[in-house]
């Protein structure tokens, strides 16, 4: 019988709610090993309907016959499902299976069930614990560490939420086989953020596999994601609560945030409109002199050797861009702020840009990539 490998350890350091991360590529068939040994009263799986047939019920089977009660609750997939409705119809379901203290809850999927099952278990009898296994490569290296958990409002993204920290994070590399090619790719935007703002290694590492990678593969995976997690896990532990150095993983995020915004919400993926951003933030940077001259365009690069998107989408208009970007969570005073890199590795905090600065960056950004827009409709296709 073939054997998995021992799966890469590390921790995050957070006191009391430290907690492990697992990686490797057959890890989720020891899943109910490490749930046993948490001591659950009860498992609640929280997952999507074709997740669950694929992940769900063979961990569940496996919890039942450990003697471990286990459930399973479905969503629909899409970000539309990250909504206050949705959080009190899981509360009444686990309220109605009598779900006491001890129960764990198992985000079973991507950043949208992390964030959701993740606030569920913040939420629920006042705080129960809970157990991450990501399911997407955005969320195996962003958004499953940390402990930022949440929902949507109409009024906006993420805006009600609680840090709450997961007692362990277990990620199988082999689930990222059926994921579909633009969602891991949008992944990749983020993997190749944490060798720009922290690890020149990493960013090398990356572009040196990018013509696997694109194709949604490479013999490093669990390595890359293994270095993603140990520098989202050592920021998390210096700044749980987003104080300071935390926001460094903002990075291409205030360009990117507003364009998603000002596309609407599931049309352009998070990491496409990161990747977007990413360049117009070099740019920035170059424009107010942090950034050495020619950044953005090795960006621009590696990015396009990933299959993403590097150029601002040809319909959209910068006043409406700019004006999304004051309100900004992260804006202070209407003042648009940007991480900046100083070079690739090495990031500095956010600092408050001027309007006209940024206007700028903008107009560069169009001129220079403007052969390679697209328009919403297009966008991510390729
Ligand atoms: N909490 C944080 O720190 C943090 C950080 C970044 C992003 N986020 C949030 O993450 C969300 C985006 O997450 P995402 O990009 O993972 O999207 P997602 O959770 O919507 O997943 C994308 C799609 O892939 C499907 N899917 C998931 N795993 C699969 C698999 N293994 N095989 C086949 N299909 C699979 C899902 O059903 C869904 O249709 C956003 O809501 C964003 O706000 C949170």
């Amino acid at each position: 019988m073939e054997t998995n490998p021992s799966p890469l350890r590390l921790h995050v350091q957070l006191g009391e709610r430290s907690y492990p991360i697992l990686i490797g590529s057959g890890v989720l068939s020891s899943a109910s090993e490490h749930l046993r040994a948490l001591q659950p009263s009860q498992v609640v799986l929280v997952t999507h309907p074709r997740l669950a047939e694929w992940y769900g019920e063979p961990l569940r089977h496996s919890l039942e016959q450990e003697g471990i009660p286990a459930y399973m609750l479905t969503v629909p997939p899409g970000e539309r499902t990250k909504r206050w409705e949705v959080v009190g119809r899981l509360l009444r379901q686990m309220a109605q299976l009598a779900l006491d203290r001890r129960c764990i809850v198992v985000a079973l999927g991507g950043g949208v069930i992390g964030d959701l099952a993740g606030f569920v278990a913040a939420c629920y009898l006042r705080g129960v614990r809970y157990v991450q296994i990501p399911t997407t490569l955005l969320a195996q290296v962003d958004s499953s560490v940390g402990g930022k958990t949440g929902v949507n409002l109409p009024e906006g993204k993420n805006l009600v939420g609680a840090f709450h920290q997961p007692v362990l994070v277990l990620i199988d590399t082999d689930t990222l086989k059926t994921l579909s090619r633009r969602h891991f790719r949008a992944g990749l935007a983020e993997v190749l953020k944490y060798g720009i703002i922290a690890d020149e290694t990493l960013w090398r590492l990356v572009n040196a596999e990018a013509n696997s990678l694109r194709q949604c593969h490479s013999t490093h995976l669990a390595e890359i994601i293994y270095r993603c997690c140990e520098i989202k896990a050592n920021i998390v532990s210096e700044d749980e609560t987003e104080q300071g150095v935390r926001a460094i993983l903002n990075f291409g995020h205030t360009v990117g945030h507003a364009l998603e915004a000002v596309a609407g919400y599931g049309r352009l993926l998070h990491g496409e409109a990161v990747s977007i951003g990413m360049v117009s933030a070099a740019l920035v940077g170059e424009a107010t002199g942090v950034t050495p001259a020619g950044t953005a365009e090795e960006i621009a690069r590696a990015l396009r050797a990933l299959g993403l998107p590097v150029a601002l989408p040809r319909d959209v208009e910068f006043d409406g861009l700019l004006a999304v970007m004051a309100r900004d969570k992260k804006a202070r005073d209407g003042q648009v702020r940007f991480v900046l890199i100083e070079r690739i590795g090495q990031a500095r905090l956010p600092v408050a840009v001027n309007e006209k600065e940024v206007l700028h960056a903008l107009m560069m950004h169009r001129e220079r990539f403007h052969r390679e827009a697209m328009s919403w409709k297009t966008v991510g296709q390729s």
